[in-house]
């Protein structure tokens, strides 16, 4: 008998087993290496739009919980060292939390992630005005961006691996931005532990579109991030003013704070005198990415020391910011009644830079029909 003949009738039988002992799903899908979805209501939106929390486990028994209210990742749980689970997302427990009060915890951010100065942009002679939500700026998609929407889900399986297909049709004029924008996002939450989104748009007229997710992240699932190890592939950072916002230059790392070249220590230069770190109260910037082609590579990784949680970033897109949580000021509590103190958590979110539709030298963010946008992030976790 062949090898995979014997691996067939193995699994046979434990199927038969299975269903013999009235074994549940979750066992069935583990025997044969695949995930399960489960679907439970999550609450109404103030506007009356039903809401969802899908759980996906894959076959590795870790699980990754998202509602189709703004795409956000409510949890997602993953093994430290010796085996123990531990939740690394910030968050709420209900979907009130989110509604009322959320500094994008977990969420899928557009139509343009990020800044755009002045709340203004000029695409083909127009000028376009946008929320000015951030001071005199624009930030994340405006007053009610794409983490505040409810989403159309169609639940995935796809080779063993489970996930969302999220939906949402962003109409002309919406937040100011030009042109009716289809826009998809796939989350798929695949058994090597890999947290995969691949975001596409289409446009009937010329627009700008940066998508991103905004999960902070805490590998030791408690205290600060300043022990966190991080290491980015990227010898440059681009610049901000005092309001955040790129100057147009592209800095070298090298001999600065912003230097994340080698695995370091995020508290191990944060307070420095640095100009830069004094405008973001830390880290608040986008580092310019090492070749980018739009092919996907390793971006980043992230290290914590006690759990020996790793957190790897791969993507297709040019740029990446790293937030330090410095907005989080304890006036928040979150999950099982955790108050999120100063830089509990942080952030790498894959994007084009910020601000390029006023910055001609930065790579394009504009979409034109018949084109089609389409980037892919991988947030990966493992052990060390
Ligand atoms: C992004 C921005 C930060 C802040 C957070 C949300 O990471 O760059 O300045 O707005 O989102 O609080």
């Amino acid at each position: 008998m062949n090898r995979s003949v014997k691996i067939l009738l193995i699994l046979l039988t434990g199927v038969l087993i299975c269903s013999l002992c009235g074994c549940n799903e979750e066992m069935m899908a583990k025997i044969l290496g695949k995930g399960i979805i489960k679907m439970e209501p999550f609450g109404t939106t103030p506007d009356g739009k039903e809401v969802n929390l899908y759980t996906l486990k894959n076959a590795k028994g870790c699980e990754v919980k998202i509602t189709n209210y703004g795409g956000i990742v409510i949890s997602l749980t993953v093994p430290d060292k010796d085996g123990n689970l531990g939740d690394v997302v910030l968050g709420y427990d209900n979907l009130d939390g989110y509604i009322k009060n959320s500094p994008y915890f977990g969420a899928l951010i557009g139509r343009y992630g990020n800044r755009i100065g002045k709340a203004k942009f000029t695409l083909d002679g127009k000028t376009y005005t946008l929320a000015a939500n951030d001071g005199e700026n624009h930030l994340h998609g405006g007053k009610v961006g794409f983490d505040k929407v409810v989403w159309d889900a169609k639940e995935i399986k796809e080779s063993g691996n489970v996930g969302l297909e999220l939906t949402y049709f962003s109409k002309d004029g919406e937040e100011g931005y030009p042109g009716n924008l289809t826009c998809t996002v796939k989350y798929l939450w695949t058994n090597k532990n890999e947290l995969k989104i691949e975001y596409e748009a289409t446009t009937d007229k010329t627009t700008v579109v940066n998508l991103t997710h905004h999960s902070y992240f805490n590998l030791a699932c408690q205290g600060n991030i300043l022990d966190h190890q991080l290491m980015m592939r990227a010898d440059k950072f681009t610049p901000v003013d005092k309001g955040l916002i790129p100057t147009s230059d592209l800095s070298d790392v090298k001999d600065t704070p912003m230097d994340f070249t080698k695995l370091t220590a995020i508290g191990s230069r944060i307070d420095q005198d640095d100009e830069q770190l004094k405008y973001g109260l830390g880290y608040d910037h986008n580092w310019v990415l090492f070749s980018y082609t739009g092919a996907m590579r390793m971006v980043a990784s992230v290290y914590e020391p006690t759990s020996g949680r790793v957190m790897e970033v791969y993507t297709t897109e040019p740029g990446l910011q790293f937030y330090s949580g410095n907005f989080l000021d304890g006036t928040i509590t979150g999950k099982n009644g955790v108050v999120y103190q100063h830089r509990t958590g942080l952030c790498l979110e894959t994007q084009h830079f910020p601000d390029s539709p006023n910055k001609p030298d930065f790579p394009s963010t504009t979409l034109k029909p018949g084109e089609k946008y389409s980037t892919t992030t991988i947030y990966k976790f493992k052990t060390k």
